[in-house]
């Protein structure tokens, strides 16, 4: 499984499907990719409405006929542009193409619906992204019900986490490794990953990625 961070919020998942998790391409000065460079996607997941998550989701959708799974809110939007799309919410559970999308807890605000973070199951690794939040004490039972192989912890700060905070998510999720994101986009969500793997220590392994860079998993 090939885990690539696009740049801010933004990962794709590249196993025997290919996985989107709010592609935010246009606009982001730190995309890795543009969605023109995009043929092929069999899921599309949004953790919220807001531009730079929602992003390029839709468009994406249309060209290669993804189906995009979000929100309930984010789904009848997308059906109405003729996008197939799994509406879900907090607590429930979808499975598309052999791809598992649990939708958790997010503490944030949305332009429609409610914010979210996802848990995916795919060809046997449990993979937590957790869109923009705050610490919440709901990570411990996410940690406890789904011990994620890899989580993608938001650690730019003031719309999210900071570092100090994301590392007590680390200790919270007990991920085994953790991929930093949601920061280095703009000046206002900068932080130092490096300061972040110091502080996770041996709570987890951090993988630090620029955009565009991959993991495997
Ligand atoms: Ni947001
Ligand atoms: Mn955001």
């Amino acid at each position: 499984m090939e885990i690539t961070w696009l740049g801010h919020s933004g990962v794709k998942i590249q196993s025997t499907k290919t996985v989107y998790i709010d592609p935010f391409l246009t606009g982001n000065p730190v995309a890795s990719i543009t969605p023109e460079e995009i043929t092929e996607a069999d899921v599309v997941l949004v953790t919220h409405h807001h531009s730079d998550h929602l992003g390029d989701a839709f468009a994406i959708c249309k060209k290669t006929g993804a189906t995009l799974v979000g929100i309930h809110e984010i789904a009848v939007d997308a059906e109405a542009e003729g996008i197939t799309a799994e509406g879900m919410n907090i607590g429930g559970t979808v499975e598309t193409k052999g791809v598992k999308v649990h939708m958790v807890i997010a503490l944030h605000s949305a332009e429609k619906g409610n914010p979210a973070g996802v848990v995916i199951e795919m060809d046997g690794k449990t993979i937590y992204h957790a869109g923009d939040t705050c610490l919440t004490y709901d990570m411990k039972l996410i940690g406890e019900f789904f011990h994620p192989d890899l989580s993608f912890i938001p650690i730019g700060d003031r719309y999210t986490m900071g570092i100090q905070s994301a590392t007590k998510a680390v200790e919270f999720i007990q991920t085994k490794k953790v991929i930093p994101i949601h920061y280095g986009t703009f000046p206002l969500v900068s932080a130092d990953p490096e300061q972040f793997k110091k502080n996770v220590g041996d709570l987890s392994e951090v993988i630090i990625l620029k955009p565009g860079e991959s993991y495997s998993l």
